[in-house]
């Protein structure tokens, strides 16, 4: 009978600090040895007594070793009578080296797609902000005034009583009850035009763009977009192979009417009228009235992001676009990552009937639905009045906050940064004095541990008058006088003073 192999050839190096399972260090010892030729196809293992004394490991801990390599392949034999290497294992494996690193790889690197590559261009510059969240990054509720309490006692009872219902897979249009809540909501509070059957819940406004492109658009097909404007619809628009057409935006809103008549069509437009992202205006009443009439016209469709319109200060919240649509031209988007927590992922679309099945399907493909429980904890929080005493209590809260950033901005930014009191939402824009170049300033009060984002950030076209956006809702008094002091030290220095070119 064939000698088995000494068990130094396999030089398994046990580690026995390490926090890899000991099983899963002889697996990967003997298939190294396997791989890089050191054991020959036919080789007989020495048997597992032996290993295990030699290795200092139970028996049973190389035997689930063995059985794992033979389940794989790579080893032939009952495990227990001799066990060998396979005499089948392909050339190619045996002389292939692991690869972890893809530049070591033998053949042709995978190439991206174009979708792909478009993909990481958008990557490349937009890569979320990551560390703590301090002042004064954009797009942040008060994390602090999230409603732990209720919503972890909301929770706990629903899992405490959870149906299989919400176990199984759900409608992948959302569970029925928010579905309800949503439109309610949205009828009284925001005067859109729904029932629940319109309402399809989403993780992210940003799905719903992904939706909307997917059910409406081909590749290649214009859409017209507001510039300055939210890049995640920039990068999500472009993202998806369409054809992004800058329109300009003045106080009273995007002006469609300014677009070259040279310029594509748009088969889509995208649109923040109830608080423009990021200047901040209104859309006027005859602004609305004159896209609505284009888009019924043309048979253009229209993207309402209403992502933050539950905050406004000064006199009721404004009714929706979609309100007014006669013709069923309105896709309406709205989230709660601003009502609530980003994190949360949670939001919603509102699509005219006969687009409904469509975007059902296309979030179908998606990720088929959010958590349910999540969802069912959102319909209890909403239906008990939760929501409604919470959007109070922020409203009032982030009042407060965007006062205090006004006050400290007119005591400490005088001729510096143009800070003017916002009617709605969790930022504000300040206005550098002309000529200030915006990235340069974004860059020295980064110097300072502030965060002041560039509205060069937001816009399609270069050029205007710069200026830095900065989000207060997230952030306390105390944080926000503070950093107002280290955002004056910064555009004191030099990194402001920089004209642009
Ligand atoms: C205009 C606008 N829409 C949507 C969102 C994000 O929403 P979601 O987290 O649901 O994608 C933001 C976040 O900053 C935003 O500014």
């Amino acid at each position: 009978m064939k000698r088995s192999v000494p068990v130094s050839l396999l030089a398994l190096g046990i580690d026995p600090g390490s926090p890899v399972a000991r099983y899963r260090q002889l697996y990967e010892g003997i298939r190294d040895a396997i791989l890089t030729g050191r054991l020959r196809p036919g080789a007989r293992l020495p048997s597992t007594r032996a290993l295990a004394a030699e290795t200092r490991s139970a028996r049973n801990t190389v035997i689930a070793a063995f059985e794992q390599l033979v389940a794989e392949g790579y080893l032939e034999g009952r495990v227990g009578a001799g066990t060998r290497v396979a005499l089948t294992l392909p050339e190619s494996l045996l002389h292939a080296r692991p690869v972890t690193d893809p530049r070591r790889a033998a053949g042709p690197r995978p190439a991206l797609a174009e979708r792909g590559r478009r993909l990481l261009e958008t990557w490349g510059h937009r890569r979320p902000t990551g560390g703590p969240v301090r002042p004064f990054r954009t797009g942040y509720p008060a994390l602090d005034a999230f409603p732990t309490e209720v919503w972890a006692r909301l929770m706990t009872r629903r899992w405490a009583r959870v149906s299989r219902q919400l176990l199984a897979y759900g409608d992948p249009a959302g569970y029925q009850p928010l579905r309800e809540a949503i439109a309610a909501y949205l009828r009284e509070a925001r005067a859109v035009r729904c029932d629940a059957g319109q309402v399809v819940v989403l993780t992210s406004s940003q799905q719903g763009i992904e939706v909307a492109t997917r059910v409406l658009l081909e590749p290649g097909d214009p859409v017209w977009v507001e510039d300055p404007g939210y890049p995640g619809a920039h990068d999500g628009l472009a993202g998806a192979g369409l054809r992004l057409v800058p329109v300009p935006v003045d106080a009273e809103g995007i002006d469609i009417a300014a677009v070259a008549p040279e310029a594509p069509a748009g088969r889509l437009v995208y649109v923040t009228p109830s608080h423009q992202y990021p200047l901040g205006v209104t859309m006027s009443l005859r602004r609305r009235l004159a896209l609505l009439d284009w888009a019924d016209r043309t048979g253009a469709w229209i993207l309402e992001d209403d992502y933050d319109s539950e905050y406004r200060y000064a006199g009721p919240p404004l009714a929706a676009l979609q309100g007014l649509d006669q013709a069923g031209r309105v896709l309406y988007l709205g989230t709660f990552s601003k009502v609530f927590s980003p994190g949360l992922r949670l939001a919603y679309c509102v699509a005219p009937p006969e687009l409904v099945d469509a975007v059902v399907a296309a979030r179908f493909q998606s990720d088929r639905h959010p958590p349910a429980v999540n969802q069912a904890v959102l319909a209890d929080f909403i239906g008990e009045g939760h929501f409604a005493r919470h959007i109070r209590r922020t409203r009032a809260l982030y009042a407060e906050r965007q006062a205090a950033l006004v006050e400290a901005a007119r005591r400490l930014l005088a001729g510096k940064l143009e800070v003017s009191p916002a009617a709605a939402g969790l930022h504000v824009l300040g206005w550098l004095p002309p000529g200030v170049d915006d990235r340069a300033a974004s860059r020295a009060a980064a110097e300072h541990g502030v965060e002041a984002a560039p509205l060069a950030a937001f816009r399609i076209r270069a050029g205007g008058r710069g200026g830095l956006v900065l989000g207060y809702a997230g952030f306390t008094e105390r944080e926000i006088a503070d950093s107002v002091m280290c955002l004056a030290r910064a555009l004191e220095g030099r990194g402001a003073a920089r004209s642009k070119k």
